[in-house]
């Protein structure tokens, strides 16, 4: 995999501007935060072999394993408040399951905020995190992680029974190279659509590849869970849960987890 023939097959107007591929690194993420800094262009792109220290949601860690998964960043630099974050995030979410649905013989489903998952296992996180503009050096990291090769023997044992890999659900493997363009593809698509369109139809497009509407979550925020039926998104692409005691309630981060009422 290297950068030339990365950036010759791209169709994109902005998102690859410019691409940099690197062998192991801490977390493309941080590897773009530090590009940044150093004023990098609108629609770069970080891309890794594998990652020591790869971050997930809510402080964790995204198992880098090489070779086998993807690992990506793209710096963007939207004119819009941070409140707006959160709807990049969906638009990463729809880009990437978009591309993923190619390569899957079963169809994978998008899980609020910032989940993929196949037949109910996680497949891929997007991990989108705000940079404030210093001397006019801000913009957002769009992370993004797929795990598209592994074997089951290489997720750590506590992962087995929830994470998955289009390799596993396949029965065989996906060419990471021709993945990769398909996420670039699409998250240049879906950003040029969000840019002249607004945020509206990323929303909608978000809801109609997700399964999780009409079903009963709990929604943990810290320490606090609440349980309901997910109803939808709203226009901020909050998530609005009807609550066991009968209220509607509207959340704007937290951690779902499908369940009985
Ligand atoms: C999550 O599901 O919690 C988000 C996972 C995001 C992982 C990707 S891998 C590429 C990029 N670099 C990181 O350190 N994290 C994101």
């Amino acid at each position: 995999m290297n950068r030339e023939t990365i950036k010759n097959n791209l169709q994109t107007i902005l998102i690859g501007s410019e691409v940099i591929v690197m062998d192991e690194v801490d977390s493309t993420n941080d590897v773009a935060k530090r590009y940044l800094e150093k004023d990098a262009h609108d629609g770069l792109v970080i891309i890794a072999n594998s990652q020591s220290r790869g971050k997930g949601r809510l402080k964790r860690s995204w198992i880098s394993v090489p070779e086998v998964g993807i690992y990506l960043s793209v710096i963007l630099k939207p004119r819009i408040s941070p409140d707006h974050i959160p709807q990049l995030t969906l638009l990463a979410g729809v880009a990437a399951v978009s591309a993923v649905n190619a390569f899957s013989r079963t169809p994978a489903r998008l899980k609020w905020p910032n989940d993929i998952l196949l037949k109910g296992k996680k497949l891929c996180g997007v991990l989108c995190e705000y940079c404030p503009p210093e001397e006019n050096k801000g913009g957002i990291v769009m992370g993004i992680g797929i795990n598209v090769n592994h074997g089951p023997s290489q997720f750590p044992e506590d992962l087995r029974n929830t994470a998955t890999s289009l390799k596993i659900e396949n029965g065989e493997p996906v060419d990471r190279l021709a993945l990769i363009l398909s996420v670039l593809n699409h998250l240049d698509q879906e950003y040029e659509a969000y840019l002249l369109g607004g945020e509206q139809q990323v929303i909608k497009k978000w809801a109609d590849h997700s399964d999780m509407f009409g079903k009963h979550i709990l929604l943990t925020q810290g320490s606090s869970s609440t349980g309901g039926t997910a109803v939808g998104l709203d226009s901020l692409g909050r998530l609005k849960v009807l609550t066991d005691d009968g209220r509607e309630q509207v959340f704007d981060s937290g951690e779902v987890t499908l369940s009985l009422p």
